[in-house]
């Protein structure tokens, strides 16, 4: 939009609370480019259940880092995730490659790898940006910080909407559970842990449609790029 400062918008909060939907739908309406940050971690992840590494074996997995080629490309609206320059897009969303996921990003080796990336990936704004710690540690000076929320049983209907879309069936019950151990994981880990940004926006999304979520989004884009 001509006129107007390119921002950068962090989107932040725990498993499945419908950031990265939200977050392409926001980019899109402001014609921006959109990043889902913990895709990446998730291609790491696969990286070390393809090696056969423990996901928790830091030893084994810090040598991988110097080797390793993770790229987001955006395509379409969505990422196109590369791993050593292979299309792992969908392999990517496996409740097994969440898990691993979650425990190879508290290696702190592995998240200055990703943030490094990251910034570049922002540094002339315009971008939608969505993980866990995107407002506090990649972008601390995001334009606009949003931390969004959802009940845990909102969020596994959600994902198992999105599973099952994939054909893969899981119970709700495991799902909650599983949510609830990833998100435990990801705000207790020492390394750059799952945390509110002091100065992001809280949006819950428990009782809000997607194109809800979306216009109160870029409402406050469209002040912020002023
Ligand atoms: O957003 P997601 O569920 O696809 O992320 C998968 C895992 O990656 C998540 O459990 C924690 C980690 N992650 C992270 O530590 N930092 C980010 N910025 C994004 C994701």
């Amino acid at each position: 939009m001509p006129g107007l400062k390119k921002i950068i918008i962090a989107i932040d909060g725990p498993a499945a609370s419908g950031k990265s939907t939200t977050a392409k739908a926001v980019a899109r309406a402001l014609g921006y480019l959109h990043m889902d940050s913990g895709a990446m971690y998730r291609a790491m992840g696969l990286k070390a259940l393809q090696a056969g590494i423990d996901p928790l074996d830091a030893v084994r997995i810090r040598p991988l880092i110097g080797v390793t080629s993770i790229k987001l490309q955006p395509s379409d609206g969505f990422n196109v995730v590369f791993l050593d320059n292979i299309d792992v897009t969908n392999q990517i969303r496996t409740p097994a490659v969440s898990n691993a996921a979650s425990v190879v990003s508290s290696i702190p080796e592995v998240r200055v790898f990703m943030v490094n990336e990251q910034r570049a990936l922002g540094a002339t704004g315009g971008i939608v940006m969505d993980g866990r710690d995107i407002g506090t540690v990649v972008f601390p000076n995001a334009e606009l910080k949003v931390f969004m929320i959802a009940d845990p049983r909102e969020r596994a209907r959600r994902r198992q909407k999105e599973l099952a879309e994939k054909g893969i069936k899981i119970d709700e019950d495991v799902l909650v559970a599983e949510l609830l151990e990833r998100d435990n994981r990801d705000s207790t880990r020492s390394a750059s842990p799952l945390r509110k940004a002091d100065d992001a926006v809280v949006l819950d999304t428990t009782a809000l449609t997607i194109q809800q979520q979306v216009d109160a989004i870029v409402l406050r884009a469209m002040e912020r790029m002023k």
